[in-house]
């Protein structure tokens, strides 16, 4: 039996609390100061650097070796000899599927991908410039007018269809944002394609032409979307997790992670990456480039992470994933490409980026891979929502699943004024 083992905070009043500590199967320890606030104590740590939000068993971190794990398999793997769907049903469930599970599973998502009608509707009422980001949060949160008879959360077969309905309808809503922004007609899902071939149908296809998928282009977005599923409790998965906590429907709950993974800090980044290289323009900027970072007048896109302080693990196979889709679509002089390389090489041998840490991370190499693909930037972050709701859903899932959760709130460290009295207009 596991040893009960204590940390003890001595405040300088004197005052000394015992607090425990908690291990998991793999990673750091966390000591658990969740009755700290009965005796009226508050920790401070604003943009969770030190805190352990829950306990999960679905993805691990190791920033500093450099490793993602999804349910216990490494990300190098799955990305190499698995494919989204399976990845989805892992998330979900816990364990790989047989053949038969993944068959039912890949029929069930399948039967789910079309959206009701109204759906349809809501686009007319967007600006045709509308960001497709904008788009998503509306219309992925609108699912909720939708699905009234199967929206309670403490019922887990509402939790499983809840869960298909979105992994389906996303990649539609998603293509359909596309074409809104573009002017050309939605394209209904076809279900004889796979996941990632269907997406890329929906938003490339017209009516007019017959479209035969690349099955190298497929395999390299299915291979985005794997790498983009899950990475523990990041921004946008908090969001959906303390949305959640409040007993929130699911499709709110993943509005607000699109919301969230929206910003250029999180999931914006790869489009804010590709336009960056687009600035620089020229491998003879990259040195001036550079220099700029260092002096703090931006920050280099696609570089840095909270947790990872090694190589993102996502990046290298991101790296792999550019060269063959560049390879197969004859852009192996691709400009930008030689650009990131360069930047990647200036960056990576400075003593700026050394010293801070800071490797490239998967959106340094995504951003060219999806524009290779022929995916607008501002579609990006949208790819990024569409591979990310499996995750967030999964992990909404394993939040209401366990039956303790509480709602989420945190406490602050007030600094505003003492208490004082009303002044009347007059007087001030
Ligand atoms: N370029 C230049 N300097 C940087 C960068 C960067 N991309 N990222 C961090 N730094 C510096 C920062 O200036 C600070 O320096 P100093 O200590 O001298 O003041 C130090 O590194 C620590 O920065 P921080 O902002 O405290 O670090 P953080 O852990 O809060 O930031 C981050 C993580 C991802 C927000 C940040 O690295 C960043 O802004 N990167 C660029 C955006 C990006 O590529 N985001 C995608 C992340 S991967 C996709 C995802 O999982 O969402």
């Amino acid at each position: 039996m596991e040893k009960n083992r204590i940390a003890t905070l001595t405040m300088d009043d004197g005052r000394s609390v015992e607090l425990p500590i908690m291990s998991g199967t793999l990673g750091p320890d966390v000591i658990d100061i969740h009755n700290l606030g009965k005796l009226g104590i508050f920790t401070y740590d604003p943009a969770f650097f030190s805190t352990a939000s829950c306990t999960s068993e679905i993805t691990f971190i190791d920033g500093d070796a450099g490793l993602l794990y999804y349910r216990g398999y490494p990300i190098e793997q799955l990305a190499e000899q698995s494919d989204f769907l399976e990845v989805c049903y892992l998330l979900l469930n816990g364990e790989l599927p047989d053949a038969g599970q993944k068959a039912e599973f890949n029929r069930k998502v399948t039967s789910h991908t079309m959206v009701h009608d109204q759906i349809t509707r809501f686009f007319s009422g967007f600006r045709r410039d509308a960001h497709p980001m904008a788009v998503m949060v509306g219309v992925v949160g609108a699912l909720s007018a939708f699905y009234h008879d199967s929206l309670d959360i403490n019922n887990p077969e509402h939790r499983d269809i809840s869960a298909l309905r979105m992994l389906a309808k996303v990649p539609t809503i998603a293509a359909m944002a596309h074409k809104y922004y573009t002017g050309a007609p939605f394209m209904f899902p076809k279900n004889k394609f796979g996941y990632a071939e269907n997406l890329m149908y929906m938003m490339f296809a017209t009516p007019a032409e017959e479209y035969i998928p690349n099955p190298v282009l497929v395999r390299a977005l299915d291979r985005i979307l794997i790498l983009h599923a899950d990475h523990e409790q990041n921004a946008s998965t908090s969001t959906v997790r303390l949305a959640g906590s409040s007993g929130a429907n699911p499709f709110a709950c993943i509005s607000s992670g699109i919301a969230a993974l929206w910003g250029p800090a999180h999931g914006g980044a790869n489009e804010a990456a590709l336009n960056m290289l687009m600035e620089i323009g020229d491998v003879s900027r990259v040195k001036e480039y550079v220099q700029g970072v260092k002096d703090k007048k931006y920050r280099l896109m696609g570089f840095g992470h909270r947790v990872y302080k090694n190589m993102d693990p996502r990046a290298s196979v991101m790296r792999q994933t550019c060269h063959e889709v560049l390879k197969e679509l004859k852009l192996e002089n691709n400009k930008l490409f030689e650009l990131a390389m360069e930047l990647e090489r200036t960056a990576l041998s400075d003593p700026y980026f050394i010293d801070h840490k800071l490797y490239p991370n998967v959106d340094f190499y995504s951003g060219i891979v999806l524009s290779a693909l022929g995916i607008p930037t501002n579609m990006f972050t949208v790819i990024f929502a569409v591979a990310r709701t499996i995750g967030w859903i999964s992990q909404w899932n394993e939040m209401i699943a366990s039956g303790d959760h509480k709602i989420g709130r945190p406490r602050q460290l007030y600094r505003g004024a003492v208490k004082r009295d009303y002044v009347p207009e007059k007087k001030r």
